[in-house]
């Protein structure tokens, strides 16, 4: 149990939307997250203060964030500033005071990747999730890998690249050679730190893997090339921070070449599979190997594990974590938690607990 002073209720912020390619992704889970920590279990025990960053990065408080959340959508930009309570970041909400506990609900770069971990450091609250470390890992596939390297964790063959190294006709010939002798085709060319499968390329040939670098070095300057390997895609929940609990393990299941932007938000084309028909030793193994990368990357509190299962060689290897799930009704980690005993109610009183664990 949380120790409240004086049984009064915990002051939880929440903090949504965010500077991110992932922002309306982020409202939607907001939502289910605040209707969780306000419904009749939680009420008493949890008082919500919802705080909206916009796509510009301001934070807007009270009656703006609520509206947000009533929508499911950014507000209304066009409305004039004088009908609504501007805060900007260089002046945020005095609300923020009174916080006792922060819980972000951010996905994507300026949220998930140690930027707000490291202002809810400087206000001396406890938050939800991983800290400043895990969260940047977490987020630059380049340091995530060889931290799980590190770590001895089965991942597929990769090499790093460097946009800045690409208008380098010598580099860039070099790169190719290396790609096509290491990995061979297909491989997936990434930028390191986004999400939701924007910006990867599925390379099939040498012009492929051109277009592939350049369009992932429009967005970051770190890049990451990957084997291509045919495999289901198997996830678990990781929660807790002393002691950090593991879910039974999801599938996801797509009716295209791979698990693409499209195929994620278009609703039809992707299902998801819980628990996931594979043996229980493979369970178990996800199970482990769960932990280690947490550990390996200093993630807690809050986490999916994505693997990589090929069947026919009976191979498992680590893809990535996510350090802020999706908590949309179709977000896996939720699903997972349910699958495993615990509600969504349940979840989100946890979640805030294990902040101060
Ligand atoms: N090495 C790989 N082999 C096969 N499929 C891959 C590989 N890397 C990525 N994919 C496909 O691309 C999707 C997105 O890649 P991922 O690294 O998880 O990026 P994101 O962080 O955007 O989710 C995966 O879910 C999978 O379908
Ligand atoms: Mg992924």
């Amino acid at each position: 149990m949380i120790s409240v002073m004086n049984k009064e209720s915990l002051i939880v912020g929440i903090v949504f939307g965010g500077a991110s390619g992932e922002h309306d992704v982020s409202i939607k889970s907001a939502v289910n997250v605040i209707n969780a920590l306000r419904d009749k279990n939680n009420i008493n025990r949890f008082k919500v203060v919802s705080f909206y960053i916009d796509k510009q990065g301001q934070w807007w408080t009270g009656s703006i964030a609520e509206e947000v959340l009533h929508k499911g959508a950014s507000f209304n930009e066009s409305k004039s500033i004088d009908q609504i309570n501007f805060k900007g970041l260089d002046t945020l909400p005095q609300e923020i005071k009174k916080i006792q506990t922060w819980f972000p609900i951010l996905h994507g770069p300026n949220g998930e990747d140690g930027t707000i971990q490291g202002f809810f450091k400087l206000t001396g609250k406890p938050f939800v999730g991983s800290g400043i470390l895990g969260s940047a890992l977490g987020m630059d596939k380049i340091a995530m890998k060889a931290a799980f390297h590190s770590a001895g964790l089965p991942q597929v063959k990769y090499c790093n690249a460097f946009a800045n190294d690409l208008s380098d006709k010598k580099k860039l010939t070099l790169l190719v050679q290396q790609i096509e002798s290491k990995l061979g085709y297909p491989c997936f060319i990434k930028p390191a730190n986004l999400g939701s499968s924007v910006g990867i390329t599925k390379a099939y040939n040498n012009s492929q893997i051109l277009e592939g670098l350049r369009n992932a070095a429009k967005l970051d300057n770190r890049i990451v090339i990957e084997k291509s390997i045919q495999a289901r895609e198997l996830e678990c929940a990781v929660l807790g921070k002393k002691e950090i609990s593991t879910s039974c393990i999801g599938e996801v299941r797509y009716n295209s070449d791979w698990y693409d932007y499209e195929t994620k938000y278009s609703g039809e084309s992707s299902r998801v599979i819980i628990p996931a028909p594979i043996s229980n030793k493979l369970s178990q193994e996800i199970r482990k190997l769960s932990l280690v990368a947490c550990k390996a990357i200093s993630v807690e509190g809050i986490a999916r594990v994505d693997f990589f299962y090929e069947e026919k060689k009976n191979c498992l290897w680590i893809n990535e974590i996510n350090t802020i799930p999706g908590f949309t009704s179709k977000s896996m980690y939720p699903m997972l938690w349910e699958a495993s005993g615990l509600n969504l109610s349940q979840l989100v009183a946890r979640l805030v607990e294990s902040a101060s664990e």
